[in-house]
């Protein structure tokens, strides 16, 4: 797919494969790398989390770059993680969308929950802008078992960013989650209740999830979906962010190469730290011995849970890479 002419949201270097890859020479590439990262950083696109060129591992070395191109579309930012009041999703980026669910409602229901939704609640997300005085440290917390006695409590509440998600809760489980939540990830069928000050992040992957957090935050949601949903939820409607579909079809086709049905909550959940944070600590991820997503705070019920329709095995391996790379800190429990 040629994602600069079919994505609009975010930025690629003009770049041509066939000539990459004949460009074998470790100063062609260093030179374009560099062209690239100057490009970026003028209009102000380029993530902030490549390392300083002396701390990575592999600087001027081949092994961070052997796939030139995928490597620049990841670590291309993309414009718009959030939906905002003048954000206009695109029409086949909404049809991306809405494959998802398999659900019925067309572009024109979209456009009127979404400016239902804005009426309601802010009409940008807040992101705390990257400064050089202040490194914005995150811990994206999974909802892995691997969490039970792992201890991690205090060096997840340490971090500035608490970002958890779905029914990832700390209540008796502090000494390994920790107790700060800054930011909740969740969509209508795993949301919880949310302290005042806790900002309650969206991921919508349907018409109806967007209906649901206007009305669950005001008169009451009284529809129905694959799973039971609270018709009410407690949470501060002026720290209310929502995801940009489009963000979500980025992960998929960019981070994963458009592998298993869509990016779990937690892998797009990564890769939006990537975009709002300078050092990313990643906790709670991984698969049990036998492959399956548990939680740590829960016995599973379904041994045959494995990954769902998540390319969870992907996802692990890109993490690893991510890692290895120092892009981010991994802690396996
Ligand atoms: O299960 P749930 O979707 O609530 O978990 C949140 C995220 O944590 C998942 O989307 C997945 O990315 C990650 N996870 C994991 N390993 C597990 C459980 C969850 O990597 N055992």
């Amino acid at each position: 797919m040629n994602f600069e002419s079919s994505h609009s949201d975010y930025w690629l270097p003009p770049f041509h494969k066939h000539h990459t890859s004949k460009m074998k020479s470790k100063v062609r590439i260093l030179i374009f790398l560099l062209v690239v990262i100057g490009i970026g950083f003028w209009r102000g696109d380029i993530s902030p989390y490549f390392p300083p060129w002396d701390e990575r591992p592999c600087a001027c070395d081949r092994c961070l770059f052997e796939n030139d191109m995928l490597i620049m579309q990841r670590f291309s930012k993309f414009a718009e993680p959030f939906l905002s009041v003048n954000y206009n999703l695109s029409e086949d980026n909404f049809n991306w969308w809405k494959r998802l669910q398999a659900e019925k409602g067309d572009f024109s229901t979209y456009r009127n929950k979404v400016d239902r939704m804005f009426q309601m609640f802010p009409a940008s997300a807040y992101v705390e802008a990257s400064s050089p005085e202040r490194r914005r440290t995150c811990a994206v917390v999974g909802n892995s078992g691997n969490l039970k006695k792992s201890h991690y409590g205090p060096l997840i509440d340490f971090q500035d960013v608490v970002i958890r998600m779905n029914r990832g809760r700390t209540k008796g489980y502090e000494a390994d989650v920790g107790t700060k939540t800054t930011h909740h990830v969740m969509y209508p069928e795993s949301a919880v209740d949310l302290d005042n000050t806790t900002r309650l992040v969206l991921f919508p992957f349907k018409i109806l999830d967007l209906d649901w957090i206007t009305k669950a935050l005001s008169t009451g949601f009284s529809g129905s979906s694959y799973a039971p949903i609270k018709s009410n939820i407690n949470a501060n409607k002026d720290l209310v962010m929502v995801l940009n579909p489009a963000f979500m079809r980025y992960v998929h086709d960019v981070w994963l190469q458009k592998k298993g049905s869509y990016p779990s909550t937690g892998f797009m959940t990564l890769v939006l730290a990537l975009h709002i944070c300078d050092e990313i600590h990643v906790f709670g991820f991984g698969a049990d011995s036998d492959g399956n997503w548990s939680h740590y705070w829960e016995k599973l019920m379904n041994n045959k849970l494995k990954t769902g329709s998540h390319p969870g095995d992907e996802e692990y391996k890109i993490i690893l890479e991510l890692a290895k790379h120092q892009i981010l800190k991994f802690y396996t429990g």
